[in-house]
């Protein structure tokens, strides 16, 4: 490997894939040992991929009804001629238009959106590394406020050169960020010489499930306007909004604005999430900015999604009835997931931030730490990945400041599995605070892997004590499990 990798260039062995992360590493654990129900019950649960899988029936049921649609269908094959002959970087006119639909839909019709401005990408990966080679050199750099989606090291600048400058929020004020906060990011990175070109924002967050309010979004619109860098809005969950308040999309706030210029700003689109489809990898860059919109659709030609599937997907997305009957249900199924599993959670003691978007929850797990240091963030999360066999992401990967903070998708498995997943959980964690004992700090863990007596296993430790502070690294080790502890005692 280390000879062939020479051969190779510099660019693509620079590690900017950035799979050297925890939250890549659980992935790699899932797929040693994939949990199935029948055939594999004590297999690790994927809770660390952001998939909705909620709602695919309702496209299944509108592609049976619609066989015209597909032109894999006798009814359809007429069109495979056109349709597989066509390859042009503009795009099907219809698809642009169905996507623009889509898109004011998934905002409740409160904005517009013009089909001449779409431009196609390779999903949203592909759309954000094609902003990025269109508004920045390598060496230059955007503000990305943390926590952020751990894949932007990839998408942003492993093949563009781009380097992020994080902007620092955290739990003090629910991790918004402040103007505050984006003039110290700022500053600091020109005072190290760094040529700040932009500023990317994920609405609803990833990983936090929240949305950004309207004054948040005018101050941040006002700051990059003042500074004549660029904003780039990843929307890719805007349609994944299941409770109040409503998402706000930034070309609302570009409404209310006056003065600024036009051209700084450009939103990042997929389907990946709000329709649940990544497989189809639909992305789209939507600019207010002509010379972008020129630009980038000379570089979809690297990204083009397939011309098969934008002729389904115009026939799917111009149906006004089915996207608002398919918008609503879907938000109606997260709603009711979300509710399930933080109740789940919060009934062993496990608060999530509070959240109104997404697939997945940020969730506290900072009084289980032995200290508040990425070090026992790291073994924290290999004992809930080999132990408890769940593959949750650790807030370091997402860069958090704060360390105890995990995400966990809840979303892409079936109820049966999220059943499962909270029992290990509670399994692992009882209550908290030992009413005989009045010791506020006693944990309970439990192997949910074992039989009766060795799973009424409980781990007590003295109130100033977390529990990884009695259990060694190689205690944990997924070669030598929880119960051979010596401070496990039947309970
Ligand atoms: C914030 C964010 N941006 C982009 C992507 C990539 O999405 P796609 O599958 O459309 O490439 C993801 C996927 O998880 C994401 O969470």
């Amino acid at each position: 490997m280390g000879s062939n990798s020479a051969l190779l260039s510099k660019i693509a062995t620079n590690g900017g894939h950035g799979e050297n992360l925890a939250y890549f590493d659980g992935w790699k654990a899932y797929d040693r040992n994939p949990f199935h129900p029948t055939q594999n019950p004590e297999g690790v649960i994927q809770m660390g991929l952001a998939e909705n899988q909620l709602s695919l029936d309702l496209i299944e049921e509108w592609i049976r009804k619609n066989p015209k649609a597909s032109i894999c269908t006798a009814e359809g094959v007429e069109e495979f001629k056109n349709v597989a002959n066509f390859q042009d970087y503009y795009g099907f006119p219809d698809f642009r238009k169905a996507i623009a639909n889509f898109m004011s839909k998934a905002r409740g019709g409160r904005v517009t959106f013009d089909p001449d401005r779409v431009v196609m990408a390779g999903g949203a990966t592909g759309a954000n590394e094609l902003l990025m080679f269109c508004l920045a050199d390598p060496g230059d750099a955007f503000l990305v406020p943390s926590p952020y989606y751990p894949a932007f090291y990839r998408d942003l600048g492993w093949r563009t050169g781009v380097k992020i400058v994080p902007v620092d929020c955290d739990s003090s004020n629910n991790f918004q960020v402040t103007r505050a906060a984006l003039e110290a990011a700022y500053e600091k990175a020109r005072n190290n010489n760094i040529n700040i070109k932009g500023l990317i924002i994920t609405n609803p967050s990833n990983p936090l499930g929240t949305t950004l309010d309207r004054d948040t979004l005018t101050s941040l619109v006002k700051f990059i306007n003042d500074k004549n860098i660029h904003l780039v809005c990843d929307e890719i969950y805007s349609g994944t909004v299941f409770s109040s308040p409503t998402f706000t999309c930034v070309s609302e706030v570009m409404q209310d604005v006056k003065n600024f210029n036009r051209d700084l700003i450009h939103i990042v689109y997929s389907l990946s999430k709000d329709m649940g489809v990544p497989g189809l990898r639909v992305g789209i860059v939507y600019s207010y900015n002509d010379a972008v919109v020129n630009c980038g659709r000379k570089m979809s030609s690297f990204g083009l999604v397939s011309s098969q599937t934008q002729h389904l997907l115009s026939a799917m997305l111009l149906d006004d009835v089915f996207v608002s009957n398919f918008l609503k249900t879907s938000s109606k199924r997260l709603a009711r997931r979300h509710e399930v599993f933080t109740t789940g959670l919060k009934e062993v003691g496990i608060n999530c931030l509070k959240s109104n978007a997404g697939l997945y929850c940020w969730m506290d797990l900072r009084k289980l730490l032995k200290g508040q240091t990425f070090e026992a963030e790291m073994v924290l999360w290999r004992v809930i990945i080999n132990e408890v066999k769940l593959n949750v992401s650790p807030g370091s990967s997402f860069r958090c400041v704060e360390p105890g903070w995990f995400r966990v998708c809840f979303a892409n498995m079936d109820e049966h599995t999220v059943e499962v997943a909270l029992k290990r959980i509670r399994a692992f964690v009882g209550v908290q605070g030992n009413k005989k004992s009045n010791n506020a700090d006693q944990v309970f863990v439990k192997s949910p892997n074992k039989k009766r007596s060795q799973n009424d296993l409980r781990l007590s430790f003295p109130a100033t004590k977390r529990y990884e502070e009695v259990m060694s690294p190689h205690i944990m080790s997924p070669h030598s499990p929880m119960p051979h502890s010596p401070l496990l005692r039947a309970n």
